[in-house]
């Protein structure tokens, strides 16, 4: 690794504006919360954990990744997560983090609203001084829109915890549309709000999050390439995209980083950031994601310092 590169980025301050924090369990903390739930659990050891990391597409990815997310209980563990998370993004740089969540991957599995929610807040009230963030609550979008609506309800006691709502899981199939009330509900409740679109689905499903869900923010966005019109008016909008390349390798939207479409949306003036996504699953956090984008796609230290700026003029609060 070129260390001046390495020093650069994680000295430029900047916005993470696109990581699961379920996508943040290691495998070594994977081991320890079985032990500690005593949860049997599919693998022997961390090396066979990471051998099955092989993903052909999203939904081969999902599958391993809501699976792994069943040794999460307690409010500790989610505080454990959350710590983890936040002394990584402190280190790589992160002033201001705005993180995922999937309440329905736990709470289908029995555990209360309160036990995530307390676990998150005592984690991040903890690294306050290093780190400002905030949560975005996710609806599950192969579940039903009755499903999103019912995870509102759960969310009113915390809401004020909460600084907007997303849609991620299998894209295709699965069209934003499906949430349009609940999206509208979430803005009733004073939610900012957010869209995966156009990771695997098409250009369509970028403009229905944009006049449908009221999406201020798309989440990957790469297909917008296939639509001149689309380009021109994510370009006009400027709506920001948080785009995640190491992730758009691992689950295949793109053959390999040298082809990532990134330099040709910023090229065509969109607002673009560099994310995480998932990072334990797909090999590294922000810092490696600035690193390997701009290694394989030539990015200079401008470059990279506009895409900076762009992560913390697009966040939705303040570093
Ligand atoms: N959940 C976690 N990571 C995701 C991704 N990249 N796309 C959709 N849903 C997700
Ligand atoms: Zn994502």
């Amino acid at each position: 690794m070129d260390d001046d590169l390495g020093a650069f980025i994680a000295t430029l301050p900047k916005a993470e504006l696109h990581v699961h924090i379920e996508g943040t369990l290691e495998p070594e903390l994977m081991f320890d919360l079985a032990t500690r739930n005593r949860i049997e659990f599919p693998y022997a050891d961390v090396d066979s954990v990471k051998k099955a990391y092989e993903f052909s597409n999203l939904q081969s990815f999902l599958d391993i990744y809501y699976q792994a997310a069943a040794v999460l209980r307690t409010a500790e563990d989610f505080a454990d997560l959350m710590s983890a998370y936040l002394s990584k993004a402190a280190r790589d740089g992160v002033t201001r983090a705005e993180m995922f969540f999937d309440p329905q991957t736990h709470t289908s599995r029995g555990v209360p609203f309160a036990e995530f929610m307390e676990g998150f807040a005592s984690a991040q009230a903890a690294y306050a001084d290093r780190i400002s963030s905030g949560l975005i609550m996710c609806f599950l979008r192969h579940l039903s829109e009755d499903d999103a609506l019912e995870t509102l309800d759960q969310a009113e006691p915390f809401v004020d915890q909460i600084i907007a709502v997303g849609l991620d899981s299998s894209e295709v199939g699965h069209p934003p549309e499906k949430f349009a009330r609940a999206y509208k509900k979430a803005r009733s409740m004073g939610l900012r709000a957010v869209a995966h679109a156009g990771e695997e689905g098409p250009p369509d499903y970028i403009w229905a999050s944009l006049d449908l869900l009221g999406a201020e923010r798309i989440d990957h966005g790469v297909r917008c390439l296939d639509d001149p019109n689309l380009v021109k008016r994510l370009a006009e909008e400027q709506v920001p995209l948080t785009v995640c390349p190491m992730s758009n390798v691992r689950l295949k939207v793109v053959d390999r980083m040298q082809d990532h479409p990134l330099i040709r949306m910023l090229e065509a003036g969109l607002k673009v950031s560099i994310n995480s996504d998932d990072p334990a699953y797909f090999g590294g956090y922000i810092a490696d994601n600035y690193r390997n984008a701009a290694t394989a796609l030539g990015l200079t230290h401008e470059d990279l310092k506009r895409i900076a700026d762009t992560s913390l003029a697009s966040a939705f609060g303040a570093a």
